[in-house]
């Protein structure tokens, strides 16, 4: 199916896209995504299921000392938000096309990422497709390895059952993460919690919206193993 997104134009990802073929072999082990900026030392932030890159774009730029890496696994809106940060000339901002969860499990070097951003993730309502959520026992503990000590998951939601499971693996997880007040972004609009395209969508539709924020808890020295830089 096409969103049509790209208007009939070509879309030009320049060095702001990044395909999961250009990744190195996964036997290689961690994957560094720092490494993809011209500065690596930057903060580093991730954003799971970035869409068409509106997160990105605005906040990227009241924050020019850290570096975003958005994942995105439809490839038309990798892409269109690939060449929209590229028309922008964008240096602390990329997105790779891949799955996210694979990404956070198999790839990233432990202890990497300041902040994962989730906003406004697929809800997967039947029983059956549960499983496709992003937020799941496996995933959680896998964000919580890459996270610095204090680093945080931030999920925003307009869905009343995805909130529900996000609340169940919050109290699950509560030696792993101390849940706290989700703070909005400074690039968030008048009256917005984050100002991202869905929320703006769902927000024309009249829909509440629920946030939260975990924070990473230190275990006991030697339990959380994982992927060394
Ligand atoms: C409902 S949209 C929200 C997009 C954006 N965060 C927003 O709020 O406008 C969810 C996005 O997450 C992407 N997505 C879902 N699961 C993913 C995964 N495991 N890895 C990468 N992207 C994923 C989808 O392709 C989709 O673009």
């Amino acid at each position: 199916m096409s969103f049509g997104l790209n208007r009939g134009k070509p879309l030009d990802l320049g060095r702001h896209g990044i395909d999961r073929s250009d990744l190195p072999p996964i036997e290689h082990g961690a994957w560094d995504p720092r490494m993809l900026f011209d500065d690596p030392s930057r903060s580093f932030e991730l954003e799971i299921g970035s869409g068409k890159g509106t997160f990105l774009v605005q906040q990227a730029e009241l924050q020019p000392d850290t570096n975003f890496l958005g994942i995105e696994w439809a490839g038309e809106f990798f892409r269109y938000a690939a060449d929209r940060l590229r028309r922008r000339s964008f240096a602390n901002v990329r997105v790779l096309h891949d799955d996210a969860t694979e990404v956070v499990t198999h790839r990233l070097p432990m202890g990497i990422c300041g902040v994962v951003h989730l906003y406004f993730s697929d809800p997967w309502p039947k029983s059956r497709h549960h499983k496709r959520r992003v937020v799941q026992d496996a995933t959680l503990e896998a964000i919580h390895r890459v996270l610095e000590p204090d680093g945080e998951l931030r999920l925003v939601t307009d869905h009343v059952e995805l909130w529900a499971w996000y609340e169940e693996h919050a109290v699950r997880h509560a030696h792993l993460f101390e849940r706290t007040e989700f703070a909005t972004p400074e690039s968030a609009g008048e009256g917005e919690v984050v100002g991202t395209n869905f929320e703006r969508k769902f927000r024309r539709e009249g829909r509440p919206f629920h946030a939260m924020t975990l924070r990473r808890r230190d275990l006991a020295a030697g339990t959380s193993a994982g992927l060394e830089a």
